[in-house]
């Protein structure tokens, strides 16, 4: 019987809304060095440059709406009464939230919300923003200045939540992994940790990806197309392992 269940999002979730993955011929990655704007060297050298681009992407949150994708996970939260539904997400965007998602893990941080940088001397503290960050603004708490960085978790960081995402990997009855290119470790690797706990592991994608081995399961296509139609059939299985599998073939 199928109680738990852990999805893990990346940014191809979020691609129907408009918001631009990483590693694409359009994607952020091809338009920015990840050295400037994903590391703590890169904002050493240009904090300015760093600010803006994370303040253009939460900007843009203002443009874009959660997708049928999102809206599919939310349901199945209200509506799976086995055990926990749990997210975990690469994305640093708000939409799982606006569709009405619960129990989310943001692994690589948020966009809406800024820390007080301890290797700059901070507090460590976490704060909502919901406007652009300036070098002149000021902790809440600590009252220092220039202590303030984007909550984002950068190439040579620990992610976040670590501890709690090995927890819910271990209990997990059933694990999906949604849009992502699974070159990014530690994401990367869940599939194979949830399979040596003998977890089925099924992944949505556009095309295979990088961890496609680890998968028992794939279904290929538009997310925001074969999300829906998976939770419907999962909610109909009411946990029957047996049943949903049938339905992926
Ligand atoms: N439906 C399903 N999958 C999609 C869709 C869609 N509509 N559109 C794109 N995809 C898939 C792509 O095929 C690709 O495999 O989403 C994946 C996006 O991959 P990446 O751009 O590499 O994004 P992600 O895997 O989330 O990146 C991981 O890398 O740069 C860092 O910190 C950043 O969190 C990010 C991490």
């Amino acid at each position: 019987m199928l109680e738990n269940i852990v999805i893990l999002t990346g940014a191809g979730i979020s691609a129907e809304s408009g918001i631009p993955v990483f590693r694409s011929e359009t994607g952020l990655w091809e338009e920015h060095k990840v050295d400037d704007v994903a590391t703590p060297e890169g904002y050493e050298r240009d904090p300015e440059l760093v600010r803006n681009f994370y303040n253009t992407l939460r900007a843009n949150l203002k443009k874009v709406a959660p997708n049928p994708a999102h809206l599919a996970l939310a349901e199945l939260q209200k509506k799976w009464k086995n055990g926990r539904v749990t997210i975990v997400t690469q994305n640093i965007d708000d939409l799982h939230e606006r569709a009405g998602s619960v129990n989310i893990l943001h692994m690589h941080g948020e966009l809406l919300k800024q820390s007080c940088y301890r290797a700059h001397g901070g507090c460590g503290r976490v704060f909502d923003i919901l406007e652009d960050q300036k070098e002149t603004d000021q902790c809440p708490v600590c009252h220092r200045t220039g202590t303030l960085r984007p909550h984002i978790v950068w190439f040579g960081e620990m992610p976040l939540y670590m501890d709690q995402i090995a927890n819910e990997l271990r209990n997990a009855d059933l694990f999906i992994s949604i849009g992502t290119s699974g070159v990014v470790y530690p994401a990367a690797g869940f599939v194979s940790t949830a399979r040596s706990y003998g977890v089925p592991t099924v992944e949505f994608n556009l095309e295979p990806s990088a961890t496609k081995g680890y998968f028992d399961y794939g279904v290929y296509g538009k997310a925001g197309t074969t999300l829906p139609k998976f939770v419907s059939q999962l909610l109909e299985s009411e946990g029957d392992f047996e049943k949903l599998a049938a339905t992926l073939g």
